[in-house]
C-alpha cells in the first residue's frame, strides 16, 4: 500500500512539477533550433526524440494543466541544405501553425527561402531588427495578470572572407542595438518580462547584446541537450538544445521589482512515451505523399537521363571471387537496411533513401526499386566505392575507396544524428571481413 503512494505521489510530481515549489508566478515552455527535423528518423531507439506530432501531444496536455503559460521559441525552425529541404520547410511550418507558439524568433537560416516564404506560414514570427516590414518588431503576450515582452535579434549574416581578404564583408552596425536597448527599457518599465532571442551563439550574443533591460536571454543553441541556466548581468541565459528532442521549461518567481527572483529548469525529453497526435494524422500523410511525388518525379527525370552500363554492380558480382567477405556481409544488418525503410514506410523519402541504398545520387547508382533492386541494401560498393572497373579489371585495378581510412567509410552513414553510440572498434568488430 505504501510503495502504491508514493507510486502515485512520484508521477504527480512528474505531471505536475508546480506542487514541488511554494509558488509560481510565470510558466514558459520554450524551444530552440529545431534545424529542419520535421520528425526523428527512429534509426536507434536511443536517438528517437523528438518530432513535431509529439510536441503538438504535449503542449496540448500542458496547455490543458497550466493555461496561463506562454510558448515561445528561438526560431532556427528550418534549413536549406538539400533540394528536398524546401518541402519539408513547408510542412515544418504548417505544423507550427497547430502548435499556437505566442512568439517565435528568426534566425538567419530561417530567411533561407526568403522573408515572404516565412510570412506565408500563420505564426507569431519577430525580428526586432529585420531591415524589411514583413514581421513584427516585438509582441506583447498577457495572460491572467502577467505580461511577456519578446524580442528577437537576427545575428548578421556569415561574414565572407573572400579570396583577396576584406572584400565582399559585411560590417555591423551599432545603431540597431540602440533601438533595441530603447524597446526594452520601455517594455520593463511596463512591468513585462523581457525574453531576448537571437541567432548568435553564446559568447557572441553575450559580448554584443545589451542586457540591462533584458530578464530572459535566449541564445542559438549549440549541442542536443538543454544547458542548464544560469545568470549573467542581471538576465538568465537560457541555452535550449537542438532538433527538437527536448523542450525547456521555466517556472519564475518574481520579486518585488517584478525581475527574476529564483526560477525552476526542467528539460522534457520528447520520446516515444508522448504519442503521436491524432490531429496530426491528415498532415502528416500530406507530408508523406508530397515527398512520393517529388521523388517518383526526380526518379522519371533520372531514368531519362541515365543511359548504358552502370558504375554500380550490387554485391552478387563481388561474390564470386570473395566468398567469405560475401558470407559474412550477407548475414549482417546492411544486408537489411531496405527492408528496414520499407517496414516503416519510408522506401519512397529521399532523405531516408541515401544511406539505406547503394549509391543514391551518384552516377549508376540507386534510382528506384524497380529499375535497380541489387542496389538496395547497404552492400559491398557503399563502402568500397562503384565496383565495375574492379571487376572488369579482374581485380587488378584497386577498388575506388582504397584509400579511404575506415572512419571515413562508416562516417558516410554512422553520423551522430542516425547512430549516436556509433564507435568504430564495437561496430567494426561485428562486420569485420
Ligand atoms: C546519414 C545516413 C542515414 C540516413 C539519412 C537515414 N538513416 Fe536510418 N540508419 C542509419 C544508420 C547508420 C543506422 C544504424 C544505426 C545503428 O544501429 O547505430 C540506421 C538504422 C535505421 C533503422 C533500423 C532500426 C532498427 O532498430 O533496426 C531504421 C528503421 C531506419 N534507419 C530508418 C530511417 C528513416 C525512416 C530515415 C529517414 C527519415 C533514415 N533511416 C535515414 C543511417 C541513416
Ligand atoms: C560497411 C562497410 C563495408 C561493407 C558493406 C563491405 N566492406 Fe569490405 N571492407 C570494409 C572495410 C572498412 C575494410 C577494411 C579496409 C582496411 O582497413 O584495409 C574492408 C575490407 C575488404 C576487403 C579486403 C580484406 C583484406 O584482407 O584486405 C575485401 C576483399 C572486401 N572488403 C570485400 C567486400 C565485399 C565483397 C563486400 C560485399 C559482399 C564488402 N567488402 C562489404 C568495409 C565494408
Ligand atoms: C574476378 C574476381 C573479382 C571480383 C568479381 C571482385 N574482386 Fe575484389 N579483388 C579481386 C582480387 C584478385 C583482389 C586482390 C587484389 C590484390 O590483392 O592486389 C581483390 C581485392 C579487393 C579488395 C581489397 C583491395 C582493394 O582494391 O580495395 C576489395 C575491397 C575488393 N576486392 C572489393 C571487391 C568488391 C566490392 C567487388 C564487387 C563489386 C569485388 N571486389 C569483385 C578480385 C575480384
Ligand atoms: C551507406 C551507409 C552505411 C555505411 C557506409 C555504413 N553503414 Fe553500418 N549501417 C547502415 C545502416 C542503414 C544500418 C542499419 C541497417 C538496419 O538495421 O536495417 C547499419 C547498421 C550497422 C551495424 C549494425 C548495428 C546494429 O545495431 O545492429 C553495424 C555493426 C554497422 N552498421 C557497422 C558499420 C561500420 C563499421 C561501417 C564502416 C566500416 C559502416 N557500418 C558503414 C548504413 C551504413
Amino acid at each position: 500500500m505504501r510503495a502504491f503512494l508514493l507510486i502515485i505521489v512520484f508521477w504527480l510530481l512528474i505531471k505536475f512539477p508546480i506542487i514541488a515549489v511554494a509558488s509560481i508566478d510565470m510558466t514558459i515552455i520554450y524551444s530552440g533550433n529545431l534545424n529542419g527535423d520535421l520528425e526523428p528518423c527512429g534509426c536507434t531507439l536511443e536517438g528517437d526524440l523528438g518530432g513535431i506530432r509529439r510536441r503538438v501531444t504535449l503542449v496540448d496536455e500542458l496547455c490543458k494543466t497550466s493555461p496561463n503559460l506562454f510558448l515561445i521559441s528561438s526560431g532556427g525552425l528550418i534549413v536549406s541544405q538539400a533540394a528536398s529541404d524546401r518541402l519539408t520547410s513547408v510542412y515544418i511550418l504548417k505544423g507550427f501553425e497547430a502548435l499556437n507558439y505566442d512568439a517565435i524568433g528568426i534566425q538567419r537560416q530561417d530567411l533561407s527561402y526568403g522573408a515572404d516564404f516565412l510570412k506565408a506560414a500563420q505564426l507569431p514570427w519577430v525580428s526586432t531588427n529585420w531591415k524589411g516590414d514583413q514581421f513584427s518588431r516585438y509582441k506583447r503576450i498577457e495572460r491572467g495578470d502577467r505580461k511577456l515582452a519578446f524580442f528577437s535579434w537576427l545575428e548578421p549574416p556569415i561574414e565572407f572572407h573572400g579570396a583577396s581578404g576584406s572584400k565582399g564583408r559585411h560590417k555591423r552596425t551599432r545603431t540597431g542595438l540602440e533601438v533595441l536597448k530603447n524597446n526594452l527599457a520601455e517594455a520593463k518599465s511596463e512591468n513585462a518580462l523581457t525574453v531576448l532571442t537571437t541567432g548568435l551563439n553564446y559568447e557572441a550574443a553575450l559580448a554584443s547584446l545589451p542586457l540591462t533591460f533584458v530578464d530572459i536571454l535566449i541564445v542559438k543553441a549549440a549541442s542536443e541537450k538543454y544547458v542548464e541556466p544560469e545568470m549573467f548581468k542581471g538576465a538568465l541565459i537560457l541555452r535550449p538544445g537542438v532538433r527538437g528532442l527536448q523542450l525547456g521549461r521555466l517556472d519564475i518567481t518574481f520579486d518585488s521589482d517584478n525581475r527574476i527572483q529564483s526560477f525552476k529548469h526542467q528539460q522534457i525529453p520528447m520520446s516515444p512515451f508522448f504519442a503521436d497526435s491524432p490531429r496530426m494524422a491528415e498532415w502528416y500523410t500530406e507530408y508523406n505523399d508530397r515527398v512520393k511525388q517529388a521523388y517518383l518525379k526526380s526518379v522519371e527525370i533520372r531514368k531519362a537521363i541515365e543511359l548504358g552500363e552502370r558504375n554500380y554492380v550490387g554485391a552478387d558480382a563481388c561474390k564470386e571471387c570473395h566468398q567469405s567477405a560475401y558470407h559474412v556481409w550477407s548475414t549482417s544488418q546492411h544486408a537489411k537496411a531496405f527492408d528496414s525503410l520499407a517496414l516503416v514506410n519510408k522506401a519512397f523519402d529521399p532523405n531516408c533513401i541515401t544511406c539505406h541504398t547503394v549509391g543514391f545520387n551518384k552516377e549508376g547508382g540507386y534510382i528506384d526499386y524497380e529499375d535497380t533492386a541489387y542496389l538496395t541494401d547497404v552492400q559491398c560498393e557503399s563502402c568500397h566505392g562503384a565496383g565495375r572497373k574492379h571487376i572488369t579489371s579482374n581485380g587488378s585495378m584497386a577498388t575506388e575507396q582504397r584509400q579511404w581510412p575506415r572512419k571515413r567509410i562508416c562516417m558516410q552513414c554512422h553520423s551522430r544524428k542516425h547512430s549516436p553510440s556509433f564507435s568504430l572498434e564495437s561496430y567494426w568488430s561485428r562486420i569485420s571481413h
